[in-house]
């Protein structure tokens, strides 16, 4: 299992003075010297964290590989084309929103996301779709030629109760497994953290986590590298 470690949450606390620290720059080194496998960062519409020079050092300091979430907004997939990163996820964005909330919903946007889709990959970038885990989400992000996606785990994050929280691993194991069988890559993603991560980890034909606010979050107490660490022995 491979761990991408989304530093978005590093950007936000020095958005909290708009001064230069900390540094996500820094931050992306420390997770890959720690042994994360990937970089994951959100460049949103109102850049309330990450912003473009970030986004600009980030590729050139990462070694590993740079997955950049983003919407499909044309000014972001201008940018997405000019920095190249390795990956890009697209996900669904609403200015008033915490987080990413819910999937893509690639039935009503198919339009738009397939263009978005050719424009990244004629550039050489390879192309994510973050969903939900539903079988029509699922067969639509095949027909729409990325190469991977990414299912959210926040309805399984989320759930009270033993019942509940098995029908989420379920519905996450067949997801997983009709993703493979249409010959798609399979990453995971959202409310991952220390005491839930192990079994979604265990799921066959996940193959990366990606995880950000429980790090970043643990960081604070006990430091970057021990954080992803601890985090890399919980998911490998
Ligand atoms: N994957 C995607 C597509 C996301 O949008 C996010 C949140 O930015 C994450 C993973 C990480 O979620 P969390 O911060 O809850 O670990």
């Amino acid at each position: 299992m491979q761990l991408g470690v989304n530093i978005d949450h590093v950007a936000t606390l020095r958005q909290a003075r708009k001064i230069g620290i900390p540094d996500p720059i820094q931050a992306a080194e420390i997770c890959e010297r720690t042994g994360c496998d990937s970089i994951v960062c959100h460049l949103r519409e109102d850049r309330r964290h990450i912003n473009d020079s970030d986004l600009i050092n980030l590729r050139r300091i990462v070694k590993t590989r740079l997955n950049l979430e983003m919407s499909c907004a044309q000014e972001i997939v201008e940018i997405a084309c000019k920095v190249l990163p390795d990956q890009a996820t697209l996900v669904p964005e609403r200015r008033e929103e915490i987080t990413t909330e819910g999937g893509l919903n690639l039935v009503d946007h198919q339009n738009r996301i397939k263009e978005v889709v050719a424009t990244l990959r004629s550039c050489g970038i390879r192309v994510s779709l973050f969903i939900d885990p539903e079988t029509t989400q699922i067969e639509m992000a095949q027909q729409l030629g990325v190469q991977s996606i990414e299912l959210h785990t926040g309805k399984y994050a989320d759930c009270k109760g033993e019942d509940e929280l098995k029908r989420q691993l379920e519905i996450l194991k067949k997801s997983a497994g009709l993703g493979q069988r249409l010959g798609l890559k399979v990453f995971a993603g959202h409310g991952l953290n220390y005491e839930n991560v192990k079994t979604v980890a265990q799921i066959q034909g996940i193959e990366e986590l990606n995880i950000g606010h429980s790090i970043i979050s643990r960081a604070v107490f006990v430091g970057l590298e021990n954080a992803v660490k601890k985090m890399l022995a919980l998911i490998k």
